[in-house]
């Protein structure tokens, strides 16, 4: 029986086990590429101003992602809190994304124009003077550093390398519009552009 040839030869087994998995993959992977609606920006999504990428290169280097997800899922529960569930199409112009794995916190992918940006740095500054009960830590020290801008124009350009669509004037005018401001000033711009693509419900 050609099936006992199969089963008598490691070889021959492996190898079709590798040709069977190797289709599955594919027939799961390829359709991705041709999905519109995984690869193109939702309307209305643009790229981070330079002071804004700046934030969101503060919120990863405070780690704000091992406490909050930026991903609202499908279900009611969710949707009722957060807002509309989070597309594929919000997050093309995130390298890498922040999608997060672990709520201690509340999901943020829509939290911009929720809050105050006063709300925002007292908040920041210190979580219980506004949220009580609050255990998320104070970040201080946002408030007294000044950013310079000298790298801001090179992470714009790293960004279009990567598909995102800065002109040449966002490139040149980067330093100019992130000198000066603090890292509290770039967080809050961050934050407070988070999920306004799609507008909520809220
Ligand atoms: C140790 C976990 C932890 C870390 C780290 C953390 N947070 Fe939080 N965050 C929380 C918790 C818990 C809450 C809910 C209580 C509150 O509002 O303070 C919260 C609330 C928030 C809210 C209000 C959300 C809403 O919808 O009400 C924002 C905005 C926020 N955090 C931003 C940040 C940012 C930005 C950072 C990084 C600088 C950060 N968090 C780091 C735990 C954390």
């Amino acid at each position: 029986m050609s099936h006992e040839v199969v089963e008598k030869n490691v070889g021959l087994l492996a190898l079709l086990v590798v040709l069977v998995i190797t289709i599955g993959g594919l027939a799961e992977i390829v359709p991705l590429f041709f999905l519109k609606s995984t690869t193109e920006p939702v309307a209305g999504l643009s790229p981070y101003t330079a002071l804004q990428l700046e934030g969101r290169d503060i919120y990863i280097r405070e780690g704000c992602y091992v406490c909050h997800s930026q991903m609202i899922r499908p279900f009611r529960a969710e949707t009722e809190r957060y807002g509309h569930y989070s597309v594929a199409g919000e997050f093309v112009y995130d390298h890498p994304f922040q999608w997060g794995s672990k709520r201690t916190g509340p999901d943020l992918a829509r939290v911009g124009g929720r809050y105050s940006d006063d709300w925002h740095r007292v908040h920041l500054l210190n979580p219980r003077d506004v949220v009580p009960e609050s255990n998320m830590p104070g970040f201080p020290w946002l408030e007294t550093t000044v950013l310079d801008g000298e790298l801001s124009a090179k992470k714009l350009e790293t960004m279009r390398t990567l598909g995102v669509p800065y002109t040449d004037a966002d490139i040149a005018g980067a330093k100019a519009a992130v000198a000066g401001n603090t890292e509290m000033d770039a967080l809050i711009a961050y934050l407070q552009n988070l999920g306004t693509a799609i507008k909520t419900r809220r």
